[in-house]
């Protein structure tokens, strides 16, 4: 991140790229669609947005200032906000988990970005005409994986080492619009050839039978706090590279609306696609009328996307899309990978550059064994970590929040902003609103799993 010598960030843009450049990743393009599709698409896409307001953007704020107050890691972040031993420690635990959790995280979206590198370069295998290694790149292979996951790890590690984040956020600035345009570009094509309409229908009438289900509530529920990456810490430890006086709740909102955006624009473009793929004769469902391999879904989607176009275009298409992917990846990787590191930096003698290391070869490992047994681990990691983990990690920083955390040093957090009025509407029931509703919103919907 834009950290100046005093460990803060250097502007608010550079902030905002950062936080934003965290949340807009894998998650969006293509955890939403793969999530929107297998869980009933309207339906999904009504109960995630009505979380990414009612549980997202509080939770985003509170995870922020809770790591502006702290103003180092996760574990000690959380235990400044007790009062007693008790508490503190409890703090300390609640960190720690987050801490393995972030590291988790980073494993399997390590494979994940490593697929998004190999779709980027099997357009230049085919345009140079080795076909073999074309679908060597596109093949799912456990090889293929293998090498992309640790190409995906080294790239990290390399980026945050060579201090090249400033450069990266800049990077961002203007690659993210490029992004957003190729989405839109991407949607308005797909939603003119023929099929797309029933996947549009599929996406945007609700199925209210549906909104209930537990898979859709509990899928929503995860979905929302890995695309903000809320509940990992990674959201604490940008957090706490911000200034006191920078006025969160604009920054978090301009942070949730460009993900949800994305994500929703991301969804536009895949889920028709899915329809019009199926219609040029591509098997996306089975004969039960599931979806086959979801998780590779993206990646049978969107080469048909840029296939039905032709010509030397496809593949120029293909390359920018699958960099930009990439890159997207990479900056909510560094995120991630803070997380463990800014932990190592403060609590041992570690030098900084050692530490990503550490991390990186951790995750590499942990990565690799996910790899040799895909079918086994990769569903299994991203369920617990996205939907058990990160729900209950974020119910951690709520409770805190609301009823560890003194309330006068709350205020007097809320108070140090710029421009802030304490009596205004807003700010006084955000507090409340964090004590109560939120803790009472993820236990209801945690609950289901056991109803
Ligand atoms: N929000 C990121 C995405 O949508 C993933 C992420 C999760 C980043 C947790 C940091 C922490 O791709």
């Amino acid at each position: 991140m834009s950290a100046q010598a005093d460990g803060h960030f250097s502007s608010r843009i550079g902030f905002i790229m950062a936080a934003a450049g965290s949340a807009v990743g894998v998650g969006n393009i293509w955890g939403f669609p793969t999530q929107a599709a297998t869980h009933g698409g309207g339906a999904f896409l009504l109960v995630y947005v009505l979380l990414i307001v009612l549980l997202g953007y509080p939770m985003l704020m509170a995870e922020l200032m809770v790591g502006r107050h702290g103003q180092t890691n996760p574990a000690d972040a959380m235990s400044k906000l007790g009062h007693s031993a008790k508490t503190k420690n409890i703090g300390k635990v609640i960190g720690f988990i987050s801490i393995i959790t972030a590291t988790l995280i980073c494993t399997f979206y390590s494979i994940l970005s490593g697929w998004f590198i190999s779709f980027a370069i099997a357009p230049v295998a085919q345009i140079a005409n080795k076909p073999e290694i074309a679908n060597w790149l596109t093949d799912f292979s456990v090889s293929r994986n293998f090498v992309f996951t640790l190409v995906f790890i080294a790239l990290v590690i390399l980026v945050i080492r060579q201090g090249v984040q400033q450069g990266i956020e800049r990077w961002s600035k203007r690659l993210m619009p490029m992004l957003l345009l190729m989405l839109v570009g991407g949607a308005v094509y797909i939603l003119s050839q023929p099929g797309a309409i029933e996947g549009l229908k599929v996406l945007l009438v609700p199925d209210f039978s549906m909104v209930f289900h537990t898979d859709v509530l509990v899928g929503a529920l995860g979905q929302t706090f890995f695309s903000l990456s809320v509940g990992t810490g990674a959201m604490m430890v940008y957090g706490a590279y911000l200034h006191k006086q920078e006025n969160l709740s604009k920054l978090t909102a301009f942070v949730t609306l460009t993900d949800t955006m994305v994500a929703f624009l991301a969804a536009l473009m895949i889920i028709p696609a899915m329809y019009v793929a199926q219609h040029n004769g591509v098997q996306i469902f089975a004969e039960d009328g599931s979806l086959l391999n979801s998780d590779t879904l993206v990646f049978s989607v969107l080469p048909a996307l840029f296939d039905s176009i032709g010509g030397v275009s496809q593949y120029i298409l293909a390359i920018v899309f699958f960099v930009l992917m990439t890159i997207a990846g990479l900056t909510s990787a560094m995120s991630i990978v803070e997380v463990p590191t800014s932990y190592i930096v403060e609590k041992t003698s570690v030098t900084r550059s050692k530490a990503t290391l550490m991390v990186g070869a951790v995750i590499a490992v942990i990565a690799s064994v996910i790899v040799f047994n895909f079918s086994s681990l990769f569903g299994l990691i991203i369920t617990l970590t996205t939907e058990r983990a990160q729900p209950l990690i974020a119910l951690g920083i709520a409770i805190f929040m609301g009823w560890v955390w003194h309330r006068n040093e709350l205020l007097a957090e809320i108070a140090q902003q710029d421009g802030v009025n304490q009596n205004s509407l807003f700010w006084r029931i955000w507090p409340v609103y964090v004590k109560f509703v939120c803790p009472f919103l993820i236990v209801v919907i945690i609950m289901q799993l056991f109803s």
